[in-house]
Order: C-alpha cells, then structure tokens, then sequence
C-alpha cells in the first residue's frame, strides 16, 4: 500500500512524534498497530547498524498486523536531522531507502536531494518548521508536507500561536498540513483539525506512555508538572527548547547563571551521550494533561473516543 493510502486509513490523524532519547521500535510498533504513524529519529540508535537492527524490529513487530478493533497499519517514520554537522545523514538515508520507509520527517535543513532519495521509493516527507519562511524554502525542496511547530511544543519549539501558524501555513499550500505542540488529547486533536490540520504530532504526551524509553523518573515528572513548569532556553543546548524547570534543578543548574557557548554542532547535541537531553528532561506545556503512564495502545483508544465525543458536541452545535 503507498504511504498516501496509508495515511488516509489512520484510525486517529496523529502521528507518535520522533523524540530524541524517548522513542524506538517498541513505541513505533505499538503505536503503527493502533492504527496511528509512530516515529524514530535514526540518532536515537548509536550507528546506522543499530539503525539497521531498529528498522528489522519494526519490520518484524509490524508483521504481526494491526490491534483488534483498528482496520490498519498505521505506517512507520523516521525522523533524519539534514545539517551539515550530522555524519550519520548520509548512510541513514541509504539504509532508509534500502528499507523503503513510508514516511522520512525531516529536521532544520529541507534538501532536494533527500527528498528526491525518498521519492524514488513512493515515500513521503514532512519536514518540522517553526515559520512561514521555513516552509516556503521545504515546499520549494518539493516536500510532501509541512510540520508546523507551534509555541509550547516540546523540543526544538517554535514561537508562534497554533491558530496564527495554521493560518498562514494553509494560505501557503494545500499539501498536508500537520500540526504540533501541546495537544495531548484526543478533543485537542479534533480542535487543531478543525482549525485546519489534516494530522497532528503528538510529542509529549507519549513520553509518559509505557513503550516511550525515557526513564520512570522522566515519566513521573511529566505527571506531576504543569505548563508553568515549562521553560523555553537556549542555555541547555544552544538552541530554544522547551524543558521542565525541576530537571534543570536537579541537574545542580541555575537558568540565571547559566551560558551556552560556541557554535551549533548537531553531531555533538543529538549523540546519545549528549547530557543536554539526557539528564535534562524536555517537555512541552501539554504537560498538565497528562497524568498517567499507560500502554500506548491503551492511550490512543482513549484519544479516538475523546476525539469521537469532541466531534459530535461540535457538530451538535451547528445550527
Ligand atoms: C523529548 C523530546 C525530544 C524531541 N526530539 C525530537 C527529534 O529528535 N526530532 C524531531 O524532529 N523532533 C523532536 N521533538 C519534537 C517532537 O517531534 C514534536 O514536534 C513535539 O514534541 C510536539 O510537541 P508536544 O511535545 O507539545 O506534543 C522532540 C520533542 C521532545 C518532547
């Protein structure tokens, strides 16, 4: 089935957003049998042999087809961070091309060439901005869709309100528009459809989900924080990002203190010794939805029926 097929028949518009040092093949898997897209960025693993080893397990765990009760795979993703600091780029998206991964989402560069390597199997691509002019230059790099990464998102966020954002975005194309930051429930979901998103990325919420790799303290605190406890720096990594105020603490950091010095090196930031990520927790202001730790077949059943009720109380106030 083509990966357009594939994102027609999702059982929820969501995609399991790529989260450095939080998602890998169990998640993906879990998530792709409920019906839903579930992503990995190629860095979590430390080679593209284990990058190779990841896909298999995918592969392998998707065979088993979908959960009961959901018509379809949904289809995997792969999340390649295309800067010229990153020496992996290159024989990931030989291994992607090789695996014929249905949907590549791209980060900070959009380059024709990938998009052209993806195409060449009938995938697709979405690449993450956080501004309009981000999302001209990825349309003119041919991509098949646009990530808009709003303000409150966790990650790399941006720092544009969500209605703004998908306003601007729409009026720039009729290509797939996928939203995301700060929805962690299923009638979210259907408030940023209905405001003009065909799918939405979901990040956060699914830290706090039994297949997510963060670790059980990491969980904990996503259920214990708010959107207060959100703060958004470039002093953690040398880019803004949003991450929990009490990890910063408990790492013996002082925000106020603190200085991020020398230039963006992504080779460096996203290896998985990187101690920004890891002993650091990032978050978006979704937080104070999220309050418990399920599987997360169980979550996105949940989100289908809030997203199902959120539907009908609109419909039922058209007059
Ligand atoms: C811990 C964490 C790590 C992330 N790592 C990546 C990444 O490696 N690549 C990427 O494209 N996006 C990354 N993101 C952004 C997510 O893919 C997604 O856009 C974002 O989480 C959506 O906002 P939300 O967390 O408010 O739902 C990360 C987000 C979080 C919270």
């Amino acid at each position: 089935m083509l990966p357009s097929d594939m994102i027609k028949g999702l059982s929820l518009p969501v995609i399991a957003a790529p989260m450095f040092l939080v998602s890998g093949p169990e998640i993906v898997i879990a998530a792709c049998r409920s019906g839903v897209v579930g992503a990995f960025p190629t860095l979590n693993q430390r080679t593209t042999d284990g990058y190779v080893q990841w896909l298999e397990q995918v592969e392998e765990g998707l065979a088993l087809g979908p959960e009961p009760g959901v018509k379809q795979l949904g289809p995997h993703a792969v999340n390649l961070i295309v800067h010229k600091t990153n020496p992996r780029l290159e024989p990931d998206l030989k291994v992607t091309v090789e695996h014929r991964v249905p949907i590549v989402i791209t980060s900070l560069g959009a380059a024709k060439e990938v998009v052209g390597a993806v195409h060449s199997y009938g995938g697709l691509v979405f690449h993450d901005v956080v501004s309009i002019r981000q999302a001209e230059k990825a349309l003119a790099a041919g991509v098949d869709g646009i990530i808009g990464v709003c303000a409150g998102a966790g990650g790399h966020a941006g720092t544009m309100n969500p209605f703004a954002l998908l306003y601007e975005l729409r009026r720039l194309t009729d290509k797939t528009l996928i939203l995301a930051g700060v929805v962690s429930t299923g009638a979210q979901v259907a408030a940023a459809i209905v405001a003009g998103a065909d799918l939405v990325s979901v990040g956060t919420r699914f830290i706090a989900t039994r297949e997510s790799m963060a670790s059980a303290a990491y969980k904990e605190m996503i259920t214990r924080s708010s959107a207060a406890d959100i703060v958004y720096t470039p002093k953690i990594s040398g880019v803004n990002a949003s991450f929990i105020s009490q990890s910063i603490t408990d790492a013996g950091l002082d925000l106020a203190t603190l200085q991020h010095e020398g230039p963006i090196d992504m080779g460096a930031e996203l290896s998985v010794d990187s101690k920004a990520w890891r002993d650091i927790w990032s978050a978006g202001q979704g937080v104070g939805a999220i309050r418990d730790i399920p599987a997360t077949a169980e979550l996105v059943r949940r989100m289908r029926a809030e997203y199902g009720g959120a539907l009908d109380r609109a419909l039922a106030l058209r007059k």
